[in-house]
């Protein structure tokens, strides 16, 4: 119908009219209000999502393309899930790569990117544990990184982390309890077993919640027990396992897995509307998800706290580990010494990417990360190699010695051989991770040097 010209109508039939409309409006109103109730709670789901297993990948490494990972992806993930959803987020643990001083720097830049992403627990893994109680405490202190644990505890029993979280979520109540495999005690923190852990901590919180989630930082034959010995929890995620778990029924139990460089989220869909059990799903973090700001945020602010701190290869961890009575002349000599005698070796690497394999991470600021420095840089942490950024800026770089070792002895006298086998040396770097293609003879045909490179078959150079 049209108001626009009121003349054609008379009084009696624009008020019968305004009824009509009034009606409509008020069983609209109230249907909205009521009919409409069931339909609303379908379009707002509720999930949980959970991480694991980052072992300091706070982004990927771009040393191939299509890695996937990464905090920044993790978090515009939760954001585009989280603006049609509740959503409840979680980690399993094991988010450093060892408890260095590196390490530790890393794990706080992890853990506060975690709580921007809203997290509600993160489960006490090996990594975490290794970083001993104080450090711990220092990290939830700075960085308010809820952490759990049930079952580890310093050697007068007391703990170092909250036995349970209990999240209210869409008004019921989710009971949360972490575990960690007693493989990851150390002299300071002893591990329970898992299992009576889990069976002590419901006992004391019977009522307190509806359903129960137990994050297990666990290896895939434990945490398969774990799940078939605890039909008490509804869901059970763990990892490290060799694979993702692609959530599945132990009994009354889903079980699932998030591992391996954070590259993967399972995300569970507690029961509701649409389902009386507990289903859920592997999510891959590909590159199709963009880069949240706070998360890139929070990234350079750690890449920033790494160049002012200028970390020695020693503070890293990834400085090898060298047998006492080295001889002294077992040195990094620089790829500098080399040219006087190796003119053509030397013209060809210096136009090969191993030269320029520093410059390489400079466009993302990666310069400065030991993580990268360890294999982008000549020697690192050997005697004579790279220590850090500001003390030995001119070993950035894949240089000689990288692949025939420490060679000053050479050098003083080229008599004595250089160190290494050098083909033995490529997969140190070239790894499945950072050179998923790497093929020895296809690469070496692509750096060929040495006395007689232009005229040997690389085949036949190149040892089985
Ligand atoms: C375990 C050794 C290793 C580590 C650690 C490593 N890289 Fe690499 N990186 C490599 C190797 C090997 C290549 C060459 C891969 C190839 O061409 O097959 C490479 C290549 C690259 C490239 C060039 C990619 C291209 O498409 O040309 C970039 C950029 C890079 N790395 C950045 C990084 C950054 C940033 C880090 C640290 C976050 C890092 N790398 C850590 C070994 C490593
Ligand atoms: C003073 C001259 C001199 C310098 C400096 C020198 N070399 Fe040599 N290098 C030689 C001679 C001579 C040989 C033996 C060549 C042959 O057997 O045909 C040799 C052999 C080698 C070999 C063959 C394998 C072996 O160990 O005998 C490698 C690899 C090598 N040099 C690498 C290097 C590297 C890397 C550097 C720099 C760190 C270097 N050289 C510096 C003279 C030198
Ligand atoms: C110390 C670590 C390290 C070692 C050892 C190493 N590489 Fe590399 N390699 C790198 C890095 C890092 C890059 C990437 C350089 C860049 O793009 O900046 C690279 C790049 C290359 C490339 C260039 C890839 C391309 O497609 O252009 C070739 C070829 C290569 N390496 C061959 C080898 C071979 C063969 C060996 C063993 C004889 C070897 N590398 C040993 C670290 C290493
Ligand atoms: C990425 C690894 C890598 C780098 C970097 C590298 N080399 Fe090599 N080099 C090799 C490999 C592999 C061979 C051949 C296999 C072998 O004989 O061990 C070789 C062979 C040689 C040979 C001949 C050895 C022989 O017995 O015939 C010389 C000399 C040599 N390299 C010198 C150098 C010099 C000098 C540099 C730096 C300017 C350099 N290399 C950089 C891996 C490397």
């Amino acid at each position: 119908m049209s108001t626009s010209s009121p003349t054609r109508f008379c009084i009696e039939a624009r008020k019968r009219d305004l009824v009509l409309i009034l009606i409509v409006l008020l069983i609209g109103l109230g249907c909205w209000q009521g009919c409409d109730k069931p339909k609303q709670a379908a379009s707002h789901p509720t999930y949980i999502v959970i991480s694991g297993d980052t072992q300091g990948w706070i982004v990927p490494c771009g040393c191939t393309a299509n890695q996937s990972g990464g905090l920044p992806r993790r978090a515009t993930y939760l954001r585009q899930l989280r603006s049609g959803a509740d959503v409840l987020y979680f980690d399993v643990g094991g988010a450093a790569a060892g408890d260095s001083p590196y390490q530790q720097m890393k794990l706080e830049a992890i853990f506060a990117g975690e709580t921007s992403m809203g997290i509600s627990a993160h489960n006490i893994g090996g990594s975490e544990l290794a970083m001993g109680a104080a450090s711990l405490a220092s990290l939830v202190n700075s960085t308010h990184i809820p952490l759990l644990s049930a079952n580890a505890h310093l050697a007068d029993h007391s703990s170092i982390a909250p036995e349970i979280r209990i999240v209210q979520f869409q008004g019921k109540r989710l009971g949360v309890i972490g575990v960690v495999s007693r493989r990851f005690a150390t002299a300071e923190i002893a591990v329970s077993d898992p299992h009576q852990a889990i069976l002590d901590v419901i006992a004391r919180h019977k009522g307190e919640y509806d359903s129960l989630l137990v994050l297990a930082y666990l290896p895939q034959e434990e945490l398969e027990r774990l799940a078939t010995e605890t039909p008490e929890a509804d869901a059970i995620v763990g990892g490290p396992t060799g694979q993702s778990i692609v959530p599945r029924r132990v009994g009354p139990t889903l079980v699932a897995s998030a591992t391996n460089k954070g590259k993967f989220l399972i995300q569970l869909t507690p029961p509701g509307a649409d389902s009386v059990a507990w289903n859920g799903t592997v999510v891959e973090l590909g590159k199709s998800y963009a880069d949240d700001e706070d998360q890139v945020a929070n990234l350079h602010a750690y890449l920033e706290l790494l160049k002012e701190r200028d970390l020695t290869a020693a503070e890293s961890g990834y400085a090898p580990v060298l047998p006492v009575g080295v001889p002294s002349d077992y040195r990094i000599a620089g790829s500098t010494s080399c040219i006087s005698c190796h003119a053509q070796s030397s013209a060809i690497w210096a136009h090969s990417l191993h030269a320029a394999a520093g410059r390489t991470l400079e466009p993302r600021h990666f310069e400065v990360d030991p993580d990268c420095l360890r294999c982008h840089t000549t020697g690192y942490g050997l005697p004579g190699g790279f220590v850090s950024p500001v003390r030995t800026p001119q070993l950035y770089g894949v240089g000689c010695e990288s692949c025939h070792g420490p060679s000053e002895a050479h050098v003083n006298n080229p008599m004595v051989h250089t160190q290494y086998q050098a083909f033995d040396q490529c997969v140190r770097c070239h790894d499945e991770e950072n050179s998923p293609i790497f093929e020895r003879v296809t690469y070496w045909n692509k750096i060929r040097h040495g006395k007689d490179s232009t005229t040997r078959p690389a085949t036949e150079v190149v040892p089985n």
